[in-house]
């Protein structure tokens, strides 16, 4: 995305009718007119200003995944963006009276001062942002910097984000959501279908579905985000002979780690992001690889493939030493501990969070800017768990140490189903009201989100 003054960017949020499916048009809530929209970069430590024009029927509020962002800028959830023409009230079902709205257009600033990584923006209304997402309401945003730049990993067109998503067309070819907003809002949470999250049975990469990439036969970077609202990917790349090419990743979802971490296969849940480098050098001019999804069935078994095009010269490098300014965090001054359960709530089933579902006029837990807190989630399913404004660490899983793939600094951690884990955070950045939620953005729309204040 081009930006209209330096440091300064316009989103018109629209319907548009995009083609995901070849020679078909579908649909879609639009950041700019593509899905996903458009990508900005920018750079650490240098604020931007990104103004979103609501040109949808419904309101909307922009949240900046990943970002250290002051709370008024964070896209809390009541804090929407009213079309001209809307007459529905505040647009979300609980009266918040913090809430700050506006009609039309509202000016997000990031001060971006955080470590280089891979964000994603993303829609955050109340009680609709999963089906917002499912309609097309995500792009990606990097922040990066000369020290990343000068470690030479690949780059240029050997950099390759993708955003893999799944959906369900219906025959004309419009997005299916399995759900009236209407019948959200009012929080059943009992539809089968509806308590694991919505599922699409069509793997999209970037809007295309099970894309094929000519590539050189040399190492590329793969910035990966699961977009998806609700399903989990074990990702693995196979070449045509059915070897396994290892899949060294470099970065998690808030930048760098200390040292490459080398998998097999890489499992990844909702809204985390994987910096990952493959190396095409030994397979032969005229051979795939194809990205394949170890969870999957059918034909969400595959992702997408790489087909190697021609034989190449490759000078980049996977540096023994990735970056050194990771922070690890010890002595907290504070232990806590958080359960994530289905359970009974107003008007059916929700998903909840010690019992409670979301409310925004409570304070859920309050902390002091700076301190630096443990926390130990337990899941009862699937839930992967997701931190407004903090990046963390995660100390331990089921008692245990960390998996390979929990390395780094993190923003979402993915809990498998009847587990504890435990995560360490310093709270530092902005004074204000933050959130952490489950990123099943079905999950989240049913109540399994708590507000945050920090102090
Ligand atoms: Cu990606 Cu609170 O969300
Ligand atoms: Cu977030
Ligand atoms: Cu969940």
């Amino acid at each position: 995305l081009k930006p209209v003054a330096p440091g300064r960017y316009e989103i018109t949020q629209r319907v548009a009718d995009v083609e995901i499916l070849p020679g078909v048009r579908t649909p879609m809530w639009t950041y700019g007119g593509t899905f996903p929209g458009p990508t900005i970069e920018s750079r650490r430590g240098q604020a931007i200003t990104v103004t979103h024009r609501n040109e949808l029927p419904v309101p909307t509020v922009v949240h900046l995944h990943g970002g250290r962002t002051p709370a008024e800028s964070d896209g809390y959830p009541t804090d929407l963006v009213l079309p001209a023409g809307w007459s529905g009230g505040h647009g979300h079902a609980m009266p918040d009276p913090r809430a700050v709205q506006s009609r039309v257009t509202r000016t997000y600033t990031f001060p971006l001062d955080q470590r280089p990584a891979m964000l994603w923006y993303h829609d955050h209304r109340m009680d609709f942002t999963a089906p917002a997402i499912w309609r097309g309401l995500a792009g990606l945003h990097f922040v990066r910097d000369d020290a990343e730049e000068a470690l030479g990993l690949p780059s240029g067109p050997r950099e390759l984000p993708l955003m893999i998503t799944d959906r369900a067309f219906a025959a004309d070819g419009s997005l299916d959501y399995p759900s009236l907003d209407a019948t959200l809002r009012e929080r059943p949470g009992v539809r089968e279908s509806f308590l694991g999250g919505v599922l699409g049975d069509v793997i999209l990469v970037n809007g295309a579905p099970w894309p094929i990439h000519e590539a050189d036969a040399a190492r590329y970077r793969l910035r990966i985000l699961n977009g998806s609202n609700a399903r989990h990917y074990e990702l693995e790349a196979v070449t045509d002979d059915g070897r396994r090419l290892p899949l060294v990743q470099v970065g998690a979802d808030q930048g760098l780690l200390a040292a490459p971490v080398t998998h097999a296969s890489l499992p990844i849940g909702p809204a985390e992001r994987y910096d990952v480098v493959v190396d095409f050098a030994s397979v032969p001019v005229g051979g795939r690889v194809r990205l394949l999804n170890r969870l999957g069935t059918g034909r969400t078994a595959e992702v997408m493939a790489f087909r190697i095009a021609r034989p190449a010269r490759d000078d980049s490098r996977v540096p023994a030493v990735l970056s050194q300014d990771l922070p690890s965090w010890d002595s907290p001054a504070r232990v806590r501990e958080f359960s994530f359960r289905a359970g009974p709530m107003p008007g059916g089933h929700g998903w909840l969070i010690d019992g409670r579902p979301f409310d925004p006029s409570r304070t859920d837990v309050t902390v002091g800017l700076g301190d630096v807190e443990v926390w130990r989630l337990v899941a009862d399913v699937h839930h992967p768990i997701h931190l407004h404004l903090a990046g963390f660490r995660v100390l331990s899983r089921g008692g245990r140490p960390p998996l390979p793939h929990d390395a780094g600094l993190k923003d979402t951690v993915s809990l498998r189903p009847g587990e504890a884990a435990e995560i360490i955070t310093r709270f530092d950045g902005y004074r204000g009201r933050y959130l952490f939620h489950c990123h099943n953005a079905e999950h989240e729309d049913m109540g399994m989100m708590a507000n945050l204040e920090v102090r």
